[in-house]
């Protein structure tokens, strides 16, 4: 499917970047970026927002004006490092309707498994973009939008800071109407599904934990 990766090449989105991936960027400073940055990145994701017209009186004149049209976007954080993008869509979008996906991967079968599951009423008519910074095996990320599918989400965008190769060709393979943003397509994962250069556990570099 055409235009399913999308790689914000912006300067201001590249150079927040490098400054995330540095090891000696404080949590602090490490989650401001993270704001900026998805701020940035929300403005990429909501392009196909509709638009319908409205009446305006400026100081000048009467006009028909551009303004969001239809049910408002939900926005579907997956647990826990979702979370740390939320602000920076909000800011762009404070109307936005919130859910939440959790997921662990259960040691024995390294399926994930979900623990969590709450979503906006009557996701089939609005835009969803699912949050998750870094888009790695794509594990976690497809079974989330597995559970957004059937909760009913049929226009479903993802939204990550990384993406590693194996991870876009499975959601690709999985999901192909699911369009992606970010602001990096990285080399590699390691052996252990870390993002090679990556920043590494972007959980652990926002919430300070090890
Ligand atoms: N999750 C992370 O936080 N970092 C990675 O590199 C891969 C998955």
């Amino acid at each position: 499917m055409e235009n399913h990766l999308t790689v914000v090449d912006h300067p201001l989105v590249q150079h927040k970047l490098t400054l995330m991936r540095d090891k000696a960027t404080s949590t602090s400073e490490f989650r401001r970026l993270l704001r900026e940055i998805t701020l940035l990145l929300a403005y990429e994701v909501t392009r196909g927002l509709p638009l319908e017209t409205r009446v305006t009186e400026t100081p000048m004149e009467r006009m028909d004006a551009p303004i969001l049209a239809g049910k408002k976007l939900a926005l579907v954080s997956i647990l826990r490092a979702g979370n740390g993008m939320l602000d920076g869509v909000l800011e762009l979008v404070p109307s936005a309707r919130v859910g939440f996906v959790g997921l662990y991967r259960d040691e024995e079968t390294l399926e994930p498994v979900q623990y969590y599951f709450k979503a906006p009423e009557e996701l089939q008519d609005r835009m969803v973009i699912a949050v998750d910074p870094m888009l790695a095996t794509g594990n976690s990320s497809v079974a989330a939008i597995d559970l957004l599918k059937q909760a009913g989400a049929r226009d479903i965008r993802f939204l990550c800071l990384l993406a590693a190769p194996e991870g876009v060709a499975r959601m690709k393979e999985a999901h192909p109407d699911v369009s992606i943003v970010t602001a990096s397509l990285d080399r590699q994962l390691n052996e252990k599904g870390y993002i090679l250069p990556g920043l590494g556990d972007a959980g652990d570099r926002m919430f300070g934990t090890q």
